[in-house]
């Protein structure tokens, strides 16, 4: 598909895991991507790689800090003008009970997972509402539909994005806006963030979850949990199940509800 070439897209989170791979594939369909990321590091090693496929450029930013958004956000309103796709994907999880997480543990994933979403597209919604076009990606977690111990925090985050994703998709619809919304549900997959998690069911591999959500995007998708099915089950089953046979069923039956007894996360 031609769609994406000469395109320009803004991954959140892109140097590492997903947002990485996406990068890549957005580079192999001939798009210009830039790319934040808090991690300097991993944002310099993953330019100077793919550089070699095609424009890629890095900004090293804290979404969680809004200042750092806007002052990221004029940069590229001034070397690009707008962007034609937006991919909200930065992420973080604690990965402990309630009770153990700090303050800012509890604010830092509300503001990373959140909160930067929405502040991050409405930095280039205008834009693309005075173009009628563009596409925002976000990508949220079954997290956001399945509750599950140890996630809490994360849980509440997924949840709000879904819920402020699925609302704006809705807004252009009725604004009559080229303007698509794509909300990603993706199960747990295999990049280091949710190293330690045992699942009876099987975790996902990042190129393939990668490959589903550049899919998404070509296709103008909508809601898309990874696997498809995810969707059904969790929406179907709480709608039709009493709490008590859900939670036998989600938490005994498919184990989820003990997938994070051994979470060990991201190593530093
Ligand atoms: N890995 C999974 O099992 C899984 C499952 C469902 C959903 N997700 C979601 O997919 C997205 C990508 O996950 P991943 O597995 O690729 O994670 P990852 O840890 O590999 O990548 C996340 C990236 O976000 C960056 N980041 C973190 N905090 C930031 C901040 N304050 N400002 C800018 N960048 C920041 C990190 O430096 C990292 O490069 C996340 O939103 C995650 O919640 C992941």
């Amino acid at each position: 598909m031609k769609q994406l070439q000469n395109k320009t897209v803004l991954i959140t989170g892109g140097a590492s895991g997903i947002g990485k791979i996406l990068a890549r594939l957005f580079l192999e369909k001939q798009a210009t991507v830039i790319i934040w990321d808090i991690n300097e590091i991993n944002l310099n090693e993953t330019v100077s790689k793919l550089s070699s496929i095609g424009k890629i450029v890095g900004h090293k930013v804290d979404i969680s800090n809004v200042e750092q958004i806007q002052n990221a956000a004029k940069k590229v309103k001034q070397d690009y003008g707008s962007i034609d796709v937006l991919i909200n994907n930065a992420g973080i999880i604690i990965g402990k009970y309630f009770n153990e997480h700090t303050t800012l543990d509890i604010t830092k994933t509300m503001a990373i997972n959140a909160n930067a979403p929405m502040l991050i597209t409405h930095e280039f919604l205008e834009g693309m509402i005075t173009k009628n076009a563009g596409h925002i990606c976000n990508i949220a977690s079954s997290g956001g539909l399945i509750s599950n111990p140890k996630m809490s925090v994360y849980a509440a985050s997924k949840w709000s994005l879904i819920g402020w994703s699925d609302s704006l998709r809705l807004e252009m619809k009725k604004l009559k806006k080229d303007i698509y919304v794509t909300t990603i549900m993706p199960y747990y997959i295999n990049t280091g963030m949710f190293d330690g998690v045992k699942s009876k069911l099987p975790i996902l591999e990042p190129e393939t979850a990668a490959l589903t959500i550049l899919k998404a995007i070509e296709k103008k998708k909508r809601m898309v949990t990874i696997p498809g099915y995810m969707y059904r089950l969790a929406r179907i089953g709480q709608a039709l199940f009493s709490v008590n046979f859900f939670d036998w069923f989600a938490g005994s039956f498919l184990g989820i509800y003990d997938t994070m007894e051994e979470f060990i996360g991201r190593k530093k």
